[in-house]
């Protein structure tokens, strides 16, 4: 089975669980890129209201929610598996300016019109980026943002990968039981090549670190900007 159908799969399982024991989920007061309440916040996207933006792999929508309730902000929240997307519209989906999505985050990207700001709160690495990432390009605005949290570390220290392929990594669900995701877990300066191979070039990276030092988890935030070549070219001839 390919990496993305295991991952498919895994979160249509992961939906299912919470579904059978109607989690309750607190919503974002706080935007949180990492795993813990820590770091850059919602500030890091710029100004949004009125502005259209894409969660990419948005899960239960919290954090599209929170966007739009306390920014103004009017986002589409892409989720490919039906068991998370039933989760967020059994929440979210009567909230105006909130529009859920199911479907590939690629497939969706292809056909919707360009946005001026996409983000991904830890939606990206179970994402072939040799898929995503040109439709993400012709998807973002020249000049446009996009900001997106990624896996670096994991708690049993394992570091990031220098080749582009996913490897096994462990999702837990509440209550016990686990599930094996395949993600792309890569280093950063391989993520800035690779994105850069498409006009999106790396501004800054935050490190978000776990809060007690004994614990080696930690994740990278991307800020990243599409190139808007029309500027890079210089001004044109008549
Ligand atoms: C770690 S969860 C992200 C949670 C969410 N961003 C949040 O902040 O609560 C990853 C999500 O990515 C989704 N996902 C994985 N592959 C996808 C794809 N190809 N297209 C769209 N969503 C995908 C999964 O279904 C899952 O809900």
């Amino acid at each position: 089975m390919d990496a993305e159908t295991t991952n498919s799969r895994a979160w249509t399982a992961y939906g299912s669980h919470h579904l059978e024991r109607a989690t309750a989920v607190p919503e974002v007061d706080r935007f949180t890129w990492g795993f813990r309440p820590t770091g850059p916040g919602a500030e890091v996207l710029g100004d949004l209201a009125g502005r259209r933006v894409l969660d990419l792999g948005s899960g239960l929508g919290r954090h599209a929610a929170h966007l739009v309730r306390e920014h103004g902000a009017l986002v589409d929240a892409v989720d490919a598996s039906p068991t998370q997307h039933r989760r967020a519209t059994a929440r979210y989906g009567r909230l105006p300016g909130l529009t859920l999505v199911l479907a590939d985050a690629v497939d969706h990207l292809e056909r919707a019109a360009p946005y001026e700001v996409i983000y991904s709160v830890h939606g990206l690495a179970y994402i072939d980026p040799h898929r995503l990432l040109p439709a993400l390009a012709a998807a973002l605005r020249p000049g446009g943002r996009l900001v997106f949290s990624v896996l670096h570390t994991t708690s049993d220290g394992r570091g990031p990968s220098t080749t582009v392929a996913p490897r096994p990594e462990i999702l837990p669900l509440a209550g016990g039981g686990r599930l094996t995701v395949r993600m792309w877990v890569l280093a950063p300066d391989v993520w800035e090549s690779l994105l850069g191979d498409h006009g999106l070039v790396v501004h800054r990276i935050d490190v978000l670190d776990a809060p007690e030092e004994s614990d080696p988890l930690s994740c990278r935030l991307f800020h990243v900007r599409h190139r808007d070549l029309s500027r890079a070219s210089g001004p044109r001839g008549a």
